[in-house]
């Protein structure tokens, strides 16, 4: 079983010593990406080197999901709390992802990933949209899997406004109150059509959601670790996995 297959989706690239199997494979794993400015801090290192090397782990990490056959793989990249932080830490982490899609985007259309975005576009400095824009249209018709950033994303502002537009709906007597139903809801966010994630990771040793997800996250899988994001491997991400295996998913029954 397990040599058929590594046969079929390759070896990891690292010597992960943590046994899959294909039958119970996570379809989404979502990740809260943290700790870059505490790893940076740790070697003495401005915390925008943290974010840098953050950047190179993304790629490998998304190439791992995509090896195992993972089919979605949504990373928090910056919440809409992240606005607190300085401006100089900010406006670097908005030049991220063109310099990530600079170097990587060639390897992720070879590789039939398609590149979708979550978040508030409109608050986005025009060259982080354009960057974003430009790989989600040039990736848009490939079938492999759905790399989904989290870019200016928050949870509760993104149910706020789908209460907002049921509410118009219904005073537009589009939808009858009784008619809501959770697909309603679910319809009205960002994640409209992607399935809930199997599989939350958080790294940096932080035991909370920070807004990332509310609604979606309500019968994943948790798995944390005191690994910083930029230390964060293909086999840090197989034993998350090889726990998510492990575990028995019951949502309410037995
Ligand atoms: C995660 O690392 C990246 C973002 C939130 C953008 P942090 O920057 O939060 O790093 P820590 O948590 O301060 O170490
Ligand atoms: C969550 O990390 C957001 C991202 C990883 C993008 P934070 O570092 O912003 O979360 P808190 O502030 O520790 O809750
Ligand atoms: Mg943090």
């Amino acid at each position: 079983m397990i040599d058929r297959f590594w046969a079929k989706f390759g070896k990891p690239s690292s010597d992960s010593v943590h046994t899959l199997t294909k039958d119970n494979m996570p379809k989404h794993v979502a990740i809260i990406m943290d700790g870059n400015g505490r790893w940076a801090k740790s070697r003495g290192l401005p915390r925008i080197a943290g974010h840098h090397t953050g950047m190179k782990v993304v790629k490998q990490i998304t190439m791992a999901a995509d090896r195992l056959g993972i089919q979605y793989l949504t990373l928090y990249a910056f919440s809409t709390e992240n606005w607190k932080r300085p401006k100089a830490e900010v406006d670097f982490l908005m030049r991220l992802p063109q310099e990530f899609l600079s170097i990587e985007l060639e390897e992720l259309i070879a590789n039939n990933v398609q590149v979708r975005m979550m978040g508030y576009r409109d608050a986005l400095p025009s060259h982080t949209i354009r960057a974003l824009e430009e790989a989600i249209a040039r990736t848009a018709d490939n079938t492999g899997l759905i790399l989904n950033f989290a870019l200016n994303y928050g949870s509760r502002t993104e149910m706020t406004d789908a209460v907002k537009r049921i509410a118009e709906a219904v005073r537009d007597g589009e939808l009858k109150p009784e008619d809501i139903e959770e697909s309603t809801i679910a319809e009205r966010l960002f994640t409209n059509g992607l399935p809930d994630p199997d599989l939350l990771i958080r790294t940096s040793g932080e035991l909370r959601l920070s807004n990332f997800m509310l609604w979606q996250l309500a019968y994943s899988e948790m798995w944390f670790t005191d690994v910083y994001w930029p230390e964060f491997s293909e086999s840090h991400f197989h034993e998350a996995i090889a726990e998510y295996q492990r575990r028995a998913r019951r949502y309410g029954g037995l």
